[in-house]
């Protein structure tokens, strides 16, 4: 990113210093601070609002350095851009002091292309500045950075209420879907995995994995499109458990001791629980509670076996196996897909051989 700059609008000075040095690490970042005037001839290619969007005069700095039409109503860049015909749109990240459904609808409207929390981690916001970034500049890229995005903003905002006991806004979770779906399906396997792999979040970058390698199985095996958003939505939720599972458990390098390994055996029974009580369907529910059991009774948390585990749990389970021994850890490579599958085939008590023959056709395909 060598052209234009980054520009951080905040009325939270405390907190602009850390933003900017990480948003520096992805292009120039001009801060623009109370009532500061922005630099001569600065033109934005991304816009950080760290703003409290209720306020008037908040909102009137942003529109001020929006691109013509990036605010909604849409005609009016018709009107001000006939030659261009359309909008171009600048990545724009709100950062919410709320998100109620009425203050993201604002924040939209105002030409917002992601909202996130107001606590979410710089580096965080940083990746997305940079997928969106990347996702504009390069159409075929697009694809994935879109996908990414939108399954990241949901991530970010589910772990963050599963975190604090907050509401549950599963709406967010659909909207990152059929995006993840097109990604996979346009961009391929290969092309989401190596944007995923970049997300330095090990359990966002481990439902993500899981959301696309899902998604490359749900495609191959051709599933109507409603059962395919279905599978990918258990997908993404299927750890949620862990946003209350303590980050040194977490991101220990190396194997868990057992004492370890007993709190992190409780993140399928909490994420069940959690989305329980948020409404959500039976099938996923199921999903997120059993996606740790094995078809020989020895998994956990219910010691399931046989015909007691559903199809859609035997599915994510594989596509769950799968994505943990190929994903990158700093403290492991990845084991190549050749490998990973043939583990997979070896563990022919514990997964349905069909199934699993199955995925390796799938994922297979994504290399041909
Ligand atoms: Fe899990
Ligand atoms: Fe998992």
């Amino acid at each position: 990113m060598n052209d234009g700059a980054i520009l951080l609008l905040t009325d939270r000075p405390d907190r602009s210093a850390a933003l900017e040095t990480i948003l520096n690490t992805v292009g120039r970042c001009e801060v623009v601070a109370g009532d500061g005037k922005l630099s001569l001839g600065t033109r934005p290619i991304a816009i950080v609002a760290d703003l409290t969007l209720t306020r008037r005069e908040s909102v009137g700095r942003l529109r001020a350095v929006l691109p013509v039409g990036q605010a909604t109503p849409q005609i009016v860049s018709q009107v001000a851009n006939p030659v261009a015909g359309r909008v171009v749109r600048i990545p724009v990240i709100c950062l919410m002091r709320s998100t109620s459904d009425q203050d993201l609808r604002q924040a939209r409207d105002l030409g917002a292309t992601v909202c996130l929390p107001a606590y979410t981690a710089p580096h965080l916001v940083a990746q997305v500045i940079r997928d969106q970034v990347s996702a504009r500049s390069e159409t075929a890229s697009g694809v994935s950075g879109q996908g990414i995005v939108r399954a990241t903003e949901a991530l970010t905002g589910l772990f963050a209420a599963a975190r604090e006991g907050g509401d549950m806004a599963l709406g967010v979770v659909e909207a990152g879907l059929t995006p993840i779906l097109a990604a996979v399906r346009e961009g391929g396997l290969t092309q989401w995995l190596d944007t995923v792999w970049t997300h330095d979040d090990a359990t966002y970058q481990h439902c993500l994995l899981v959301a696309g390698v899902s998604a490359q199985f749900v495609n191959f095996l051709q599933f109507r499109e409603q059962d395919r958003q279905h599978f990918v939505r258990a997908a993404l939720l299927h750890d949620l458990g862990k946003a209350r599972i303590p980050q040194a458990i977490l991101n220990k390098p190396g194997r868990l001791d057992a004492d370890e390994m007993a709190i992190m055996r409780t993140h399928p029974v909490i994420g069940y629980e959690i989305l329980r009580d948020s409404g959500c369907d039976a099938a996923t529910l199921s999903a997120v509670r059993h996606h740790h059991e094995m078809l020989d009774g020895s998994g956990y948390p219910d010691g399931l076996a046989g015909s007691a585990i559903g199809d859609t749990v035997r599915l994510l389970t594989i596509c769950d196996i799968y994505a943990a021994l190929t994903e990158r850890r700093s403290y492991k490579p990845p084991m190549p897909m050749r490998d990973a599958l043939a583990v997979l085939e070896s563990m022919d008590t514990k997964l349905e051989a069909g199934l699993v023959r199955c995925f390796g056709d799938a994922m297979s395909a994504t290399t041909a």
